[in-house]
């Protein structure tokens, strides 16, 4: 299956996600928790946020306007008024970048 490069993973740190900006994808988020790098949705499920505007904790994610929250490993929705969970993505390190498959590639 085809893989999509979306940043080298040098460039998230711990606490701070990165921004990839819409592809063939939706803006997706690509956080370093202690050393593990994890990929959801950009936007929160409440309202047009861009969490990456947001606070990280650990492994939790705070957007930036009304507080809702959500456990980053599996999206799911942990505070208020957050409640419809983010989408995830595996991710793959292939040569030093952070991969996901990519969206629609038919199966090889
Ligand atoms: Fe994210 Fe409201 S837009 S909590």
């Amino acid at each position: 299956m085809e893989r999509l490069r979306l940043c080298p993973i040098g460039d998230p740190q711990d606490g701070e996600p990165v921004a990839i900006p819409a592809g063939t994808y939706p803006p997706l988020a690509v956080y370093n928790v202690d050393g593990q790098y994890y990929v959801t949705a950009n936007t929160c499920t409440h309202g047009n946020a861009q969490l990456t505007d947001g606070y990280q904790d650990g492994a939790t994610i705070e957007c930036p306007y009304h507080g809702g929250a959500f456990d980053i490993p599996s999206g799911a929705a942990t505070t208020y008024p957050c409640q419809i969970p983010l989408k995830t993505y595996e991710v793959t390190i292939e040569d030093g970048w952070v991969t996901i498959d990519a969206p629609g590639a038919p199966e090889s």
